[in-house]
């Protein structure tokens, strides 16, 4: 219990009605919930609210339920506050696994202070010395859907089997999981090139994460020639980590090689279409017996061990950049949000709710 205090406002962000086409702030309102009790229940855990993490994903939770949906990904109910991924700090726990003053991170929903009954997805935090708190919502997070590390390092290292000396290229590669892939890339020996949607973008990925070449997709009318013009590759694609979809996968499997590997990550380019676009090169594949997987970050979940002992040397020993754009306070989380979908977030976007 935090000493005396035995209730507090509780501000949240709720979904005000569901979204068709692209989300806008006003699809979500910042209201105060009213009074919670800093008690929690047995078989639950109250938990503060530190960092909220703004994952693309959370795009399909905005639309109306779907009959046969996933459940991982089930529709967010208008009037009430959305969930997502978070860091936080235990007030009071109703089970043995967490005590007062824990931090954990999990599923939680966007308010200052959540109480979490399905304990199963909520995760004691160990390493909170070297390592900043807010990266649990990206770089070292895990679970269900959307962690970017996870994404990140399973997705290129067992999906597209990277050898040394390859080209490889990612899309979207500024943001939460672009950054580590092309980083990952480095690390393993490969020729990398990004694409992002600012000039400032671009620089970051050439000056911070160590990509060997960026481009500016936005400025681009023909992505075909503009993968050959600039000869990003000039033996072409080894492996293409797909973040966005649409335009730049028929791009690339204008220019994929033999044998060449598409990690499907994510098609943020089509979320919000109510008409996804067709890909038009797909017969590629078969000449250049190319394998296009598609993958989920939860696939991995069993793994996440591999990631710590493999990443955290390195974030510690600064081998590896990890840039956050953190929004203040869960006023900004709207805006956060709905950003993901211009390309507003510079690095992982957060929100921070309360810094302790
Ligand atoms: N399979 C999984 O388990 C899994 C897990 C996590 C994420 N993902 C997917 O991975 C991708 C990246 O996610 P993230 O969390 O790392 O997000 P992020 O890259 O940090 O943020 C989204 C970025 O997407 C770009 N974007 C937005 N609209 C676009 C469009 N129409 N065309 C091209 N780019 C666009 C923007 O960057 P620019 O300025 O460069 O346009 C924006 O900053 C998403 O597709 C997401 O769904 C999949």
């Amino acid at each position: 219990m935090a000493g005396s205090v035995t209730e507090m406002e509780n501000k949240q962000v709720v979904l005000t009605e569901y979204v068709t086409g692209f989300p806008k702030e006003s699809h979500l309102a910042v209201r105060n919930g009213g009074k919670i009790q800093l008690k929690a229940p047995q078989g639950s855990v109250l938990v503060k609210n530190l960092y909220l993490s703004c994952d693309p994903y959370m795009r399909g939770r905005m639309s109306p339920p779907k009959a046969g949906g996933d459940p991982n990904f089930a529709s967010f109910t208008p009037g009430s506050p959305i969930q997502g991924f978070g860091v936080g700090k235990v007030v009071d726990s109703g089970v043995a696994e967490f005590k007062s003053g824990d931090f954990v991170w999990g599923v939680t929903s966007w308010e200052e202070y959540s109480i979490i009954s399905n304990t199963k997805t909520l995760f004691k935090i160990t390493n909170t010395e070297d390592v900043p708190l807010s990266y649990y919502t990206g770089l070292l997070g895990v679970m269900v859907v959307g962690m970017p590390g996870v994404t990140a390092y399973f997705g290129f290292h067992d999906v597209c089997a990277p050898k040394k000396g390859e080209y490889v290229f990612v899309s979207a590669a500024s943001g939460a999981v672009g950054q580590l892939v092309g980083q990952f890339a480095k690390l393993a020996g490969c020729y990398v090139v990004g694409s992002a949607g600012s000039k400032q973008k671009v620089e970051l990925l050439k000056s911070k994460f160590g990509f060997d070449e960026a481009f500016n997709y936005k400025e681009e009318n023909d992505l075909d020639a503009a993968l050959k013009r600039y000869r990003y590759f000039p033996e072409g694609i080894d492996i293409y980590f797909e973040n966005v979809g649409g335009k730049m996968l028929d791009a690339v499997l204008s220019n994929i090689r033999v044998h060449g590997r598409i990690a499907v990550c994510g098609m943020i380019s089509q979320y919000n279409l109510e008409h996804h676009e067709g890909v038009h090169n797909l017969a590629a594949m078969i000449y250049k017996r190319v394998r296009m997987q598609g993958f989920v970050s939860f696939d991995y979940f069993a793994r996440y061990s591999e990631l710590l002992d493999d990443v955290v040397p390195y974030v510690k020993e600064g081998k590896i950049a990890y840039v956050e754009d953190v929004a203040e306070g869960l006023e900004n989380g709207p805006a956060a949000l709905v950003g993901l979908f211009s390309g507003r977030n510079v690095g992982k976007q957060v929100v921070a709710v309360a810094h302790e």
